[in-house]
């Protein structure tokens, strides 16, 4: 049986896209038909999402981004216009993770946490929701688990992710009257860039890669479309009465501690 596209003639920008969860949540969007912005700092990584997506018979368009500098966000919002004359989804994915505790957090690697993590939504959405107005929009934004649940070495991390919830649930409440929908995902453990170098950054980080399985109802991590998924729910008309929302995707890490043999 034939299923409709559930992003058909959308044009979709997403942060971060050029690796990780960011990428598979492209090739999903690109799969439901949406026209899919790659905005990434690293340029060669969302170039290569493009490509995938134009091997898929998708439509793609990577544009070198660092969503911390209002320069080059202002540069992505004219890039979309460019290429695709409107915009009606915004995917704020891109971040970093500094695995330190407050004490060894120097003060310019909290700064740029809090830039690119906190900052790149911020930016995005104040530089798009003109144009997202126009076409009755909706923008995700990610956050974490993390933002509920916090754990050890990763604090300014933790601290980006609720101040993500939070910003969701206030720009959800300012635009909801304009039909602008806003809503956030937090997943548990992903098989991506951030988990991985948070791994590594354990005195051993294979155990330590064992053991967040474990951490998870379902005993083990997520898969980055398993994320990409939810994130084309909540941009789809499915997702229609669905704003303000924290979304969890942490295959049950939020339920408690599950057995550990
Ligand atoms: N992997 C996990 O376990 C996990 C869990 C919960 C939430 N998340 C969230 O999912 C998102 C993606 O994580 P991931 O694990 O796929 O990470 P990743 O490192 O694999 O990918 C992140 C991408 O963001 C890009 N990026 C970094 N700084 C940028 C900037 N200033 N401007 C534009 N792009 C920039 C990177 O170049 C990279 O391509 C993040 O918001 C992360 O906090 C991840």
């Amino acid at each position: 049986m034939h299923t409709a596209m559930k992003l058909k003639d959308r044009v979709a920008v997403i942060t971060g896209s050029g690796a990780g969860i960011g990428r598979a949540s492209a090739m999903e969007f690109a799969r439901e038909g949406a026209s899919v912005v790659l905005a990434d700092i690293h340029y060669a990584g969302a170039r290569e999402t493009a490509h995938t997506i134009a091997q898929m018979g998708g439509s793609a368009h990577a544009v070198e981004t660092d969503v911390s500098n209002p320069e080059s966000v202002r540069n992505l919002v004219r890039e979309t216009l460019r290429v695709y004359s409107k915009v009606h989804l915004l995917f704020n994915n891109a971040a970093i993770q500094v695995n330190k505790t407050v004490e060894d957090t120097t003060v310019e690697e909290w700064n740029r946490e809090m830039a690119v993590n906190l900052g790149g939504v911020f930016l995005c959405s104040k530089f798009f929701l003109p144009h997202l107005r126009a076409t009755k929009g909706a923008i995700v934004n990610m956050a974490s688990v993390n933002g509920f649940f916090v754990e050890p070495m990763c604090a300014g991390y933790c601290a980006t992710k609720g101040a993500i919830i939070a910003l969701t649930k206030a720009m959800a409440i300012d635009h909801g009257k304009e039909g602008i929908r806003v809503n956030c995902i937090c997943p548990g453990y992903i098989d991506a860039g951030l988990a991985e170098g948070y791994f590594q950054a354990q005195p051993d980080p294979a155990a330590a890669r064992a053991a967040a399985g474990k951490l998870h109802a379902l005993w083990r991590i997520g898969r980055p479309e398993e994320v990409g998924r939810v994130a084309v729910f909540l941009a789809s008309d499915d997702a229609s009465f669905v704003t303000g929302s924290a979304y969890v995707v942490d295959g049950g890490f939020g339920s408690g501690l599950p057995p550990q043999s």
